[in-house]
């Protein structure tokens, strides 16, 4: 069996605050609408993410080069943001042992630590560099577009301490991962003979993770990526038929869109029951949020707001609102049927009650019942939830994960009536944050900012 979506807590009336059973019998026909909208950009090339999982070249770029490289680097950094680093943290802490980057070297099999470096805040960069011993480590530069400030800021650091450092060659050290024409890095990877590896033009961060944005640092430390992309090219096949019934991407889309705009459910929470997915849920809220979260060509603003959660620690925090707070919220549930190891709970103080009932029960039978019991309370209470189920946390399972969702994001732009590949809201800060650096070609970002509110002192306490 494979990845398993199970709905039924996401419909009324079984669960009162659910999707109305009139609306769920009318998808059909608004599924086949996002369904042609998705044939359509498939066909005219935009949707390159779906080629990903079968192309056998850039797997191959992957795989060799994290061969070619095996036991050289204790430690690999990724410099990236966005859809450049999410699907490395997800991946890393999905496929690899709990901790990998505390074991030592032979508890890792001799791969490297893997390291991502999403943010320009100078302490953790500076703290990352001094543990480092930079003649043992790769630095991987991701940028689709090759210009990001952060990212490009965070080379100019590395490359300079590269450069100083005795004995070292940069290019040994350096790998980029971008667009093969545009953007500043390949000039540099030509003129410095830093290799570089292929971004498809027709991908987007977002839907990066399954070209070498992803699968390059999960070959270096030794995740197998082959059974990854071989998950997703099942799951992209298993999402071929435009009957909902039989297309797991297209029913997560479109109960998710049905609750969002016909029972107001306008919040997305993501809890899986699982440590190894704690990050995954981070790359699906960038996913959900950025493609979503849109102006209808008309000016309306549309799109669900995602939210992280963890089972069952969150239980302790977000769920009291999940539960009694306002009714504007679904839960989606990722369950592991096997788990990597189980831990018994001895049975002492059996006359302890708050302890007794707990010995000889399994800490995974404990998770998965408080998921149960979470679900359960919540569909009671009128808030629907839906259920991913796989039969364990590993490479294909999470291959799979990641086209399902990343097509039902395809499916609820079209929904939505907006264009999930683009990302124009992001712009203005762009340039806000080039004219005050003071980056060429910034004038009327410059002039535009100079005619903002200036903090008001009778507004600050
Ligand atoms: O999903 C996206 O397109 C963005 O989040 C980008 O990944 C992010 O802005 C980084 O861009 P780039 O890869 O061009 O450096």
């Amino acid at each position: 069996m494979t990845l398993r979506l199970d709905y039924t807590n996401m419909l009324a009336p079984a669960v009162a605050g659910g999707v109305p059973a009139d609306a769920w019998h009318s998808a059909r026909t608004d599924f086949a609408r996002a369904y042609a909208a998705a044939a359509q950009q498939r066909a005219s090339g935009v949707l390159g993410f779906l080629d990903l999982p079968g192309d056998a070249g850039l797997r191959a770029q992957s795989q060799q080069f994290a061969e070619g490289r095996r036991g050289m680097y204790q430690d690999v950094v990724v410099l990236g943001i966005g859809g450049s680093a999410l699907g490395p943290i997800a991946l890393r802490t999905a496929l690899r042992p709990p901790m990998w980057n505390l074991l030592d070297e032979r508890q890792r099999g001799g791969f490297p630590r893997l390291h991502v470096l999403d943010n320009v805040d100078p302490r953790t960069m500076l703290a990352l560099l001094a543990q480092l011993d930079v003649a043992r480590t790769l630095f991987i530069v991701t940028s689709k577009s090759g210009g990001t400030a952060e990212t490009m800021a965070q080379y100019l650091i590395v490359h300079e301490r590269l450069r100083t450092t005795p004995g070292v060659d940069p290019a040994r050290h350096l790998v980029f991962i971008t667009d093969p024409r545009q953007g500043a890095l390949r000039p540099i990877a030509h003129r410095e003979g830093i290799p570089a590896l292929d971004i498809p033009s027709n991908v987007g961060g977002r839907f990066s993770v399954l070209s070498p944005v992803g699968m390059l640092p999960a070959a270096l430390i030794g995740i197998d990526i082959a059974a990854v992309l071989d998950g997703a090219a099942a799951m992209a096949k298993r999402c071929e038929p435009d009957d909902l019934t039989r297309n797991p991407a297209g029913a997560y889309a479109m109960l998710q869109w049905l609750a969002d705009t016909k029972a107001g459910k306008h919040i997305h929470v993501l809890m899986p029951y699982s440590d190894a997915l704690r990050e995954f849920a981070g790359w699906f809220v960038q996913l959900w949020a950025e493609s979503l979260g849109k102006m209808q060509p008309g000016g309306t603003s549309v799109g669900p707001t995602p939210l992280a959660a963890l089972g069952a620690t969150d239980q302790h925090s977000q769920v009291q609102l999940f539960m009694e707070g306002p009714a504007d919220k679904t839960v989606t549930f990722i369950a592991s049927a096997d788990r990597e190891g189980d831990l018994e709970i001895p049975a002492a103080h059996a006359d302890a009650k708050d302890l007794g009932y707990l010995g000889g029960k399994t800490l995974g039978e404990l998770l998965d019942i408080e998921r149960r019991a979470t679900a359960g309370a919540l569909a009671r209470r009128g808030r629907p939830n839906l259920t991913v189920m796989l039969d364990r946390v590993d490479a294909s399972h999470v291959g799979e994960l990641i086209v399902m969702l990343e097509l039902a994001t395809i499916y609820a732009g079209a929904l939505y009536g907006v264009d999930p590949l683009n990302q124009p809201g992001v712009e203005l800060g762009k340039q806000f944050t080039y004219a005050m650096m003071g980056r060429p070609g910034s004038d009327a970002a410059r002039e535009e900012w100079d005619t903002l509110p200036r903090p008001d002192p009778r507004h600050a306490i």
